[in-house]
């Protein structure tokens, strides 16, 4: 059944044709085995599991960790399949530090952007009911902690307000406020207002809103500049133009929309601003006008492994935003639709004949491969699931707080553990004292669980 409110978009929908991964659009099986095969080629580079090696750790990228698992937490909320779940169990709470993934390996150089990114896995794993582990904190106090602790970094020292990309004074980037950092902590401020319909993060929200657009997001045009410099007092902007920026502001003010009801003109304003922006740079005519490019780095082929996981992160992002603002959803499909039919072509390299590249408008393989080409097609095939899903994400009213055991059983209504402490001032520490919250007994637990 596809939902009501998505079914306009099916009427100018495309015709399934043969690809690398077979993909008929038209059908939510079709579309569920794509999302598992780029799920399972994903996730066959992620060695975190594994014996001596370290949970939620991607190499040397620490944040991919969070965007990969937020990545999987959606797979497996629309799709149903829990096959990866017990790893990302792990992995997030492995690198989850003091509850504040601030982990000690990694927090003497981490930007607010990076920390951020586990912030929103765990937002997410909130709003989809994700089972908690035993004795563990709740999804949301996590994502509460790294939000508590960011808003005390908001800097009204310099360009009357916003957050520095960086957190220590000693890291390149401390100088600057960019989009990713603030639109980060903008969408889950609004996301923590729908959750926990407490005031104080609506109020941030719009804080943090009325800071970016008179900074970093140009009200006429409705586009995000990626970065400012403290230096110039945020005088003038780097207009860089990606994806991942737009999709945290989208998100966050599609999850202001639904707060007020649809009634604060601002938010749907800005939401439908930002929207059409998103579509006409990210969505290039010259494709056809509904498969996502990442404009800045795709036509000389030149993207890194993060700028290619971005792609994927708007997916989701827009995905959220049909949901909480329903009347966007005919917009949207068309081009989440268009992309998935895009990237399943695109899927057609390797041995497998399913290795994904960079270019979903490219209907042969570009010959590029790697977790982040994998995890972007996951997502955009996983995305196309929310005409079938009628289901809204839970509030901490809604919430069924489900646990997992380490016998694999999963119960309702878990323990919430919260936690007091506070961020260390400024004083870097080293060691593995984030062991200390995560007994490998615990977490060896939540990895037995078994698969359902
Ligand atoms: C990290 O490096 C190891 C060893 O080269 C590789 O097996 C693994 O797949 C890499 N992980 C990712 C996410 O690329
Ligand atoms: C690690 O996770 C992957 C993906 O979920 C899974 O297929 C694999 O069996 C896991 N390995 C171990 C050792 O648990
Ligand atoms: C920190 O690094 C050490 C040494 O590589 C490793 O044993 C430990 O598991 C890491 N802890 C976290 C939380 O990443
Ligand atoms: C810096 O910019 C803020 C607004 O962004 C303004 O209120 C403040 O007066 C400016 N400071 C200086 C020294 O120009
Ligand atoms: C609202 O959230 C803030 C920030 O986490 C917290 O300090 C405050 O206690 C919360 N208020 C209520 C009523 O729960
Ligand atoms: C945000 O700006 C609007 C005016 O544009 C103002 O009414 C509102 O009080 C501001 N909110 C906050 C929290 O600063
Ligand atoms: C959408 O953006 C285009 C290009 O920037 C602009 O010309 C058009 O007026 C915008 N439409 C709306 C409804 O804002
Ligand atoms: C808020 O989100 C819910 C769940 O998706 C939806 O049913 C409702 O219509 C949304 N509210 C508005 C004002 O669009
Ligand atoms: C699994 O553990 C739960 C919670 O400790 C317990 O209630 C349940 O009986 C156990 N189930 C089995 C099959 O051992
Ligand atoms: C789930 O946990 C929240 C706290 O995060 C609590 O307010 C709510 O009552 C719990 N719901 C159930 C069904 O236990």
């Amino acid at each position: 059944m596809v939902r009501l409110d998505y079914l306009a978009a099916f009427a100018v929908t495309l015709a399934g044709s043969a690809t690398a991964i077979d993909l008929d659009i038209t059908s939510e099986e079709s579309i569920k085995n794509a999302a598992a095969t780029a799920a399972f080629n994903t996730m066959s580079y992620y060695t975190g599991n594994q014996t001596g090696q370290i949970p939620g750790n991607i190499n040397s990228s620490w944040w991919e960790g969070g965007a990969l698992f937020d990545t999987m937490i959606q797979y497996w909320y629309f799709t149903g399949d829990a096959s990866n779940n017990p790893a990302v169990s792990q992995g997030m709470y492995f690198q989850r530090g003091n509850d504040n993934y601030m982990p000690s390996n990694w927090s003497s150089y981490m930007g607010n952007d990076d920390q951020m990114a586990w912030a929103l896995a765990a937002m997410t794993a909130a709003e989809l009911d994700f089972p908690q582990g035993t004795d563990m904190p709740s999804w949301l106090t996590l994502a509460e902690r790294v939000f508590n602790m960011q808003a005390a970094r908001w800097d009204t020292n310099t360009c009357g307000g916003g957050l520095r990309w960086q957190i220590w004074p000693y890291e390149a980037g401390y100088t600057m406020k960019n989009a990713v950092s603030n639109g980060g902590l903008f969408q889950l401020a609004a996301r923590l207002a729908r959750y926990t319909n407490n005031q104080t993060y609506s109020d941030w929200a719009e804080t943090i809103w009325n800071w970016s657009v008179t900074h970093l997001i140009n009200e006429d045009k409705w586009t995000v500049a990626d970065s400012t410099q403290t230096d110039s007092n945020c005088s003038t902007v780097g207009n860089n133009q990606w994806t991942y920026n737009y999709g945290m502001y989208l998100g966050g003010a599609a999850y202001m929309y639904n707060y007020t009801n649809g009634e604060t003109a601002k938010w749907k304003t800005g939401l439908d601003g930002l929207l059409n922006t998103t579509f006409t740079t990210f969505f290039p005519e010259k494709y056809g006008g509904e498969i996502m490019s990442e404009v800045l780095c795709e036509p000389l082929q030149v993207c890194n492994d993060a700028e290619i996981t971005f792609k994927g992160l708007l997916a989701g992002d827009l995905t959220f935003v049909s949901i909480m603002a329903p009347y966007t959803a005919s917009d949207i499909l068309p081009r989440l639709q268009g992309s998935a039919a895009g990237a399943a072509k695109q899927c057609s390299g390797g041995d497998s004949g399913t290795v994904c590249g960079v270019r979903w408008y490219q209907s042969t393989w570009d010959g590029w491969s790697g977790m982040e080409e994998d995890m972007s097609a996951t997502s955009i095939f996983t995305s196309n699931l929310v005409a079938y899903k009628d289901q809204a994400p839970a509030t901490q009213t809604t919430a069924t707080n489900e646990t997992v055991s380490a016998n694999g059983t999963v119960t309702g209504s878990g323990t919430t553990t919260t936690s007091t402490t506070s961020e260390s001032s400024g004083v870097v520490k080293s060691g593995a004292s984030a062991l200390a919250y995560g007994p490998f007994g615990v977490i060896a637990a939540v990895v037995a669980v078994a698969i359902a």
